[in-house]
């Protein structure tokens, strides 16, 4: 394959949940000006704009995406612009196009420009017949649209690999859980809105059952995840390519309300599910990443316990 107009590395959907603190830990690895940060939004004060280049970009722009890889260098490609589950599902319509569109966008920019790409996948892959211990090779029948598109997604990242070469990455990623920048519209976004509300009004009204168990990770395990991924030879990556499962914790809703109340003196849950218990029952409980483990080593280094020890400090600012 011929060379990439450089070595340089372009984020889209920089300003997000994940973008914000992946586009950090890029930064702190090769340097601010190497790391171009994008997003259809505008900002002025968001980390991912101010620390480093940003550029508004349309994900669905393919010829100015191609332009800014060529003009600015690009190497690799993390791309994170996307519609989330619950937003997904409340705007069918504006998900496909976005996340089916989007990624055939930037696969097509890769294409021509040469360069590798990080897409990510979600467990919203797996349907209510997998198992809830779903392995690596399950059989996909998503029942919400978001899920559908993140099949594609795996698909086109397979249909670019094997037909033009384009070194295609990814990993389903579970619920992550973070602080420094919100929840971006998703079904598992109850464990992050979580800690905000114990350590704010000390109440929160969950909106999934208490009962819900779904596959979450603490948000410095994902970078670590994604930047371990794209670092591994491409020789070690087998079939899977497309979209690791990855090991990471399994929690009930009430199992991380009653570690927050460990924590935070009267802090109190009510469960008051609403139309996201639907998505969070169609997934699987937990997921088998002895794959992941074995062609790319991936292990978590956080439990339940240390998570959220680690949120209530980030929140705080201690
Ligand atoms: P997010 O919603 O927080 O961020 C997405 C960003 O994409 C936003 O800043 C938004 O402005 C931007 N965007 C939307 N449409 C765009 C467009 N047309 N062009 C350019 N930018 C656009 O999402 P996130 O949580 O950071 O997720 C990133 C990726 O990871 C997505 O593919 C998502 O499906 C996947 N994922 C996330 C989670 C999670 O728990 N956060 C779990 C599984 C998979
Ligand atoms: N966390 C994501 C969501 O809930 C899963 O892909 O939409």
């Amino acid at each position: 394959m011929p060379d990439a107009p450089g070595d340089n590395i372009l984020v889209t959907g920089a300003l997000g949940q994940i973008g914000t603190e992946l586009v950090e830990a890029l930064r702190e690895a090769h340097g601010p000006e190497s790391v171009i940060a994008t997003d259809i939004r505008e900002s002025e004060d968001h980390p991912s704009a101010t620390n480093g280049p940003f550029i508004t970009l349309d994900v669905l722009d393919n010829s100015s995406l191609t332009q800014v890889c060529f003009e600015h260098g690009i190497g690799e490609i993390y791309h994170l612009a996307a519609l989330l589950s619950a937003t997904g599902e409340r705007n069918p319509e504006l998900c496909r196009k976005v996340n089916i569109g989007g990624t055939r966008s930037v696969l097509e920019a890769a294409r021509t420009c040469f360069t590798r790409v990080y897409s990510p996948s979600s467990i919203a892959v797996f349907g209510p017949d997998s198992p809830k211990q779903a392995p690596q090779d399950a059989e996909l029948n998503p029942t919400t649209v978001y899920g559908e598109t993140k099949v594609s997604g795996e698909e086109m990242a397979r249909e670019y690999l094997a037909k033009f070469s384009v070194d295609t990455r990814g990993i389903r990623y579970p619920g992550l859980v973070s602080y420094k920048a919100p929840a971006g519209g998703g079904t598992t976004d109850y464990a992050v809105e979580i800690f905000h509300a114990a350590l704010g009004s000390g109440h929160y009204d969950c909106f999934v059952r208490s009962d819900t168990r779904l596959p979450m990770l603490y948000m410095d395990d994902a970078i670590r995840a994604t930047i371990s991924l794209m670092r591994a030879s491409s020789d070690s990556l087998g079939t899977s390519r497309a979209g690791y499962n990855i090991s990471c914790l399994s929690f009930t809703a009430k199992e991380l309300a009653e570690a927050i109340s460990e924590r935070v003196e009267g802090f109190t849950c009510n469960f008051v599910p609403d139309e996201r218990q639907a998505y969070a029952d169609s997934w699987p409980d937990s997921i088998d990443g002895s794959i992941a483990h074995r062609e790319w080593g991936w292990v978590p280094e956080y439990d339940l316990n240390e998570m959220v020890d680690a949120m209530l400090r980030g929140i705080s600012g201690d």
